[in-house]
C-alpha cells in the first residue's frame, strides 16, 4: 500500500497533510527518511516513524464508506459481495451497523468493538438520517403517524423526525436502528420505499466527495466526536 494511504488510514492527517509530512522528511521507513509519498510499504512489516515516533498499528481504524447498492453489510457473504471488499484489508474490520443490500450511503467500517456497541445501542439515541424516495405522496395523517410512531407486523417504531422535500421524497431521522426500520415505517402506511440512502449518523455527514464505493479514513476530530455519547 502507498505510504501516504497507510498514514492517512491511521488518521495521522488528511492525504494532503501526510504528503506534506513526507515531503518535509518527517517520515522514516525502517530507519530511512522517505521523501516519496507513493512509496510502497507493508503496514504489517515495515516500521514507520513520524518525527521519530513509531506509527502504532495496533490502533483502531475508522473509515467512512459511501456504500453502493449490491453489497451486504457483513464480514462474509455466501453469494453477495460484502462492504469489506471496498475498504483496506486491516484485521478485524467490520461494518458498524447494517444497511440493506439495496440501501446506499454512509456506513462506518471500524475495528473498535466497544465504540460500535455504544453507537448501535438504542440507549444512546444516536441519530441516523436517511434520504427517502417513496412510491406515493405522504398525506397529513401519514406524516403525523410517522412523527408519533407506527407499528408494522407487531413491531413498534418510535416517532421519527420528517422533512418533506417534495411529493415523493423526504428526509427522516430515526434513533432506533431496527432491522428494515425505514422500509417498515413506510410499509405500515401502505407506502413503499423506492430508494434509500443514509446521509448522516450522529454528527457525521456523508462526505459527498466520496463516490459510491469509495471510502476515506475519519479524521481525529470526527473520531473524538463519535466517542462523545450521551449516558
Ligand atoms: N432502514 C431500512 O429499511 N433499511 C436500511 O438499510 C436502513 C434503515
Amino acid at each position: 500500500m502507498r505510504l501516504d494511504r497507510v498514514l492517512a488510514n491511521a488518521s495521522v492527517g488528511s492525504r494532503t497533510q501526510v504528503k506534506n509530512m513526507v515531503k518535509k522528511g518527517r517520515v522514516c521507513v525502517n530507519g530511512e527518511v522517505v521523501l516519496a509519498a507513493g512509496r510502497a510499504v507493508d503496514p504489517n512489516q515495515d516500521v514507520i516513524t513520524i518525527d521519530g515516533e513509531e506509527l502504532a498499528y495496533s490502533e483502531h481504524y475508522y473509515f467512512m464508506l459511501h456504500k453502493p447498492a449490491g453489497y451486504i453489510s457483513a464480514t462474509e457473504g455466501r453469494h453477495d459481495p460484502t462492504v469489506l471488499e471496498l475498504v483496506p484489508d486491516y484485521k478485524g474490520l467490520f461494518p458498524c451497523g447494517r444497511l440493506d443490500k439495496d440501501t446506499e450511503g454512509l456506513l462506518l467500517i471500524m475495528n473498535d468493538g466497544p465504540l460500535a456497541h455504544e453507537l448501535l445501542s438504542p440507549k444512546k439515541h444516536v441519530e441516523k438520517e436517511y434520504y427517502v424516495e417513496h412510491q406515493s405522496p405522504l398525506s397529513k395523517e401519514d406524516i403525523k403517524a410517522i412523527e408519533k410512531g407506527v407499528e408494522y407486523r407487531d413491531i413498534s417504531y418510535k416517532g421519527a423526525k420528517l422533512h418533506i422535500l417534495d411529493e415523493r421524497s423526504c428526509t427522516i431521522v430515526v434513533q432506533e436502528g431496527k432491522y428494515h426500520e425505514i422500509k417498515n415505517i413506510f410499509l405500515s402506511l401502505g407506502n413503499k420505499v423506492m430508494y434509500l440512502k443514509r446521509i448522516r449518523m450522529k454528527n457525521l455527514i456523508l462526505d459527498e466527495t466520496l463516490k459510491k464505493g469509495e471510502y476515506r479514513p475519519l479524521s481525529k476530530e470526527e473520531i473524538e466526536d463519535l466517542k462523545k455519547l450521551s449516558i
